[in-house]
């Protein structure tokens, strides 16, 4: 029997200082908060926790300080192999997260020990994965066109979650890629085009031989791989908190794809774990176990979780 390919995770690790709100503020305004609380964070360390709780074998490194030290804990509890993860830096990598009433929220990165990852560290890291392997990056660490191009080299499967979208991102070359994985607001960035289908076509159309993932929130998500369309349009659930919804997203599609499965099925689970994600409070307390989202990507679209 074949044995499954390791996720290679270079991980962006954040405190998030968690602030529950009625309404987001507008500019200019102050509102206070009902409750601050602190989290283990970072669109990489969710991801990362999510794939392994989702039954993948998950290595990641990357780099925090000594009260970061929660965050690496969190994610070996989730089951991921964090021996390439350091907690020297001077400074950790935080985020500022307000949730308002209904789950939407607003989110301010200082990614500090976060674009501290050295080129050496990422090569040092990736001398340990195989052809075949399959690596994911994100947008809030140093080195990813490095990064990108040990994958391209060591012949890994790459998969960058473009997120957040900001001026480096335009510049990066992603061709190569495996698959992409974007939002509404990084598919816009990337291609100027509003509406979400014509950026996923533009951006399959740029970058051919790559699965192309935009994912709609509530709506579910739509994908290009192999020239093929594949929608999803979601689990209906009541949104408590979307913070970490699209990581958890990201993690449970690439889970899955690391088990074997089809993109069309990866879809369901990542459609799956960010709904589910999106019923509890915090990133990554609030990522499923993998019985749960195998349990609803069996459903149709649409469904409500047991
Ligand atoms: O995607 C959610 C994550 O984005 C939060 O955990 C926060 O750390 C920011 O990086």
């Amino acid at each position: 029997m074949a044995v499954a390919p390791t996720l290679h995770v270079i991980a962006s690790l954040m405190i998030d200082r968690v602030l529950s709100v009625g309404a987001l503020p507008r500019p200019g305004q102050t509102v206070e908060a009902r409750s601050l609380r602190t989290f283990p964070g970072g669109k990489g360390a969710n991801q990362a926790a999510t794939a392994a709780r989702c039954g993948a074998a998950v290595r990641a490194c990357g780099r925090t300080g000594a009260d970061g030290r929660f965050i690496v804990d969190a994610m070996r509890d989730a089951g991921v192999d964090v021996a390439a993860v350091r907690c020297d830096d001077p400074v950790s990598g935080a985020a500022v997260v307000m949730v308002a009433d209904g789950g939407e929220n607003a989110i301010v990165i200082a990614p500090e020990s976060n674009r501290r990852v050295t080129d050496a560290e990422i090569d040092r890291f990736l001398s340990a994965a195989v052809s075949g392997d399959l690596l994911l990056l994100q947008n809030e660490c140093s080195g990813p066109a490095h990064a990108l191009g040990t994958a391209r080299a060591r012949g890994l499967r790459a998969w960058f979650n473009a997120a957040p979208a900001d001026a480096a991102l335009r510049g990066l070359d992603l061709t190569g890629l495996d698959g992409l994985f974007v939002n509404e607001t990084e598919a816009e960035a990337l291609t100027g085009l509003t509406d979400p289908a014509a950026a996923l076509d533009a951006l399959a159309a740029r970058l051919p031989g790559t699965t192309v993932v935009v994912t709609l929130g509530a709506a579910g998500a739509r994908m290009r791989s192999g020239g093929a369309l594949s929608t999803h349009a979601g689990y209906r659930v009541r949104a408590v908190d979307t913070v970490g919804c699209g990581d958890a997203f990201v993690g449970a599609f690439l889970a899955a794809l690391a088990a074997g499965l089809p993109p069309e099925a990866s879809l369901a689970w990542g459609n799956a774990a960010g709904a589910l994600a999106a019923t509890c409070e915090g990133a990554m307390p609030s990522l499923p176990p993998r019985a749960s989202v195998a349990a609803l990507a069996a459903l149709p679209a649409g469904s409500v979780p047991a």
